[in-house]
């Protein structure tokens, strides 16, 4: 378990506020500027250029078929769902709904994260239950309420219906005699997604270029590190390393007005110290993808930074304190990468026999 107590987080954020300098002018000013650079350094780093690791590279072929499968909805129980109908281009890769709705329309239990940026994490999912994109994106074919498979065969047949895609299986994984499985279709997604990162403005101010931000949001981050955010928020996607309880200081229900209470991780565990810890999510483009928290409970950004300090912190922010936070949240959006914006054109096909040609028959 990779969590700590309230007793070291109050220590790690006393020693950031220690290291704080009250900017105010000319050389004062440049010693800010540079102190506030080290300080964001020693807790963040900029986005790498993709998310490929030697035992999940990304070579084109793969990274191709995995975009056309990210928006192909005919292998799905209901001929309906495809990873973009909950991820979408236009919300930033979410679906703008507190939980997500899978085929015949099943609810889940939970909020749809962005996928911009998810392949950086230790884990996948809210309560971790994933271990990278390749196994998320492999499972997704069963769920209910995702695609609704009642098995990876019938998926794979609806896939093998499509006259096109056995072609760019064999080119995306040369040599295989028999190449269309689950775990390819997870490999080929995966690897698309390991492409999608989003560098914004953050990333050049962590390479040394102060002036990328703008003042506000300069002190918007000082304040975000300050406040102690960073004890859990860190890293490239800022966050994603990491368990936490959500609701440190007080449940958090009762900030959030959540009406049904989640376990967290517990749930998958069954290990008591896991009742109420969720993966600490990415704030990457956190802007773009309202409503928050696992059960998008809270509809907007100012409301989601006043809960994290009260709950996670034990602190009440003014609002002009959590206004500059959410000022320097924003900055952590990037343009979408161009090959999430446009979708592909995907190989053509009738539906398959047993659906009919009605579509949701
Ligand atoms: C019916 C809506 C729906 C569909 C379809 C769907 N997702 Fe998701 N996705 C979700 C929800 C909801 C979660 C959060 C689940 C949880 O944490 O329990 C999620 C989580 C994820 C995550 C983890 C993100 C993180 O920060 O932990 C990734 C990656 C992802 N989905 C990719 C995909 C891919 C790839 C597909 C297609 C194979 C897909 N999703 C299909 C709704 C959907
Ligand atoms: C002790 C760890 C911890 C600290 C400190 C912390 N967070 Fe969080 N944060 C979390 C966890 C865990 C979640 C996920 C909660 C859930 O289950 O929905 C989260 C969720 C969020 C979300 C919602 C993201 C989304 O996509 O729904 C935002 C925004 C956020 N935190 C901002 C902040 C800010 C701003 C601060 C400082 C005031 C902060 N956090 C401090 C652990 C922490």
């Amino acid at each position: 378990m990779r969590y700590f107590g309230g007793r070291a987080l109050a220590l790690g954020a006393a020693a950031v506020i220690g290291s704080a300098v009250p900017a105010v002018c000319g050389a004062q000013q440049a010693n800010g500027d540079a102190d506030l650079l080290k300080a964001a350094q020693a807790a963040f780093q900029p986005l790498p250029k993709d998310m490929a690791t030697p035992e999940f590279p990304i070579p084109p072929a793969r990274v191709e078929l995995g975009r056309n499968l990210f928006f192909e909805a005919r292998v799905s129980a209901d001929g309906t769902v495809s990873c973009s109908r909950c991820h979408l281009s236009q919300l930033y890769a979410t679906d703008g709904l507190p939980k997500a709705r899978g085929a015949h329309d099943k609810l889940n239990p939970r909020n749809a994260p962005t996928v911009l940026n998810a392949a950086l994490q230790f884990k996948e999912h809210w309560r971790g239950d994933r271990e990278n994109v390749e196994d998320q994106a492999k499972r997704s074919l069963l769920g209910p309420a995702g695609f609704g498979s009642p098995d990876y065969a019938t998926a794979m047949a609806r896939l093998k219906a499509i006259p096109g895609y056995t072609a760019l299986f064999q080119k995306a994984f040369p040599g295989e005699a028999d190449p269309v499985t689950p775990d390819n279709w997870g490999k080929a997604i995966g690897a698309y997604e390991r492409t999608l990162t989003t560098p914004s403005r953050f990333d050049d101010f962590l390479k040394g270029r102060t002036d990328a931000l703008t003042a506000a949001e300069r002190k918007g981050l000082r304040r975000f590190i300050d406040t102690g955010c960073t004890a859990c928020h860190n890293g490239p996607g800022v966050g994603g390393g990491m368990f936490q309880k959500f609701g440190l200081v007080e449940d958090y229900w009762k900030e959030t007005g959540s009406k049904e209470i989640d376990k967290g991780r517990i749930d998958v565990t069954h290990d008591d110290a896991d009742l109420y810890v969720f993966k600490v999510p990415i704030l990457r483009n956190v802007a773009m993808t309202p409503p928050y928290f696992h059960d998008g409970s809270v509809g907007t950004l100012p409301e989601a930074v006043r809960v994290m300090a009260k709950v996670q912190l034990g602190k009440t922010l003014s609002e002009a304190e959590s206004a500059e936070i959410v000022t320097f949240l924003e900055s952590l959006t990037g343009p979408l990468p161009a090959d999430f914006a446009n979708a592909p054109i995907l190989p053509a096909a009738g539906f398959d026999e047993g659906r009919g040609a009605t579509p949701g028959k």
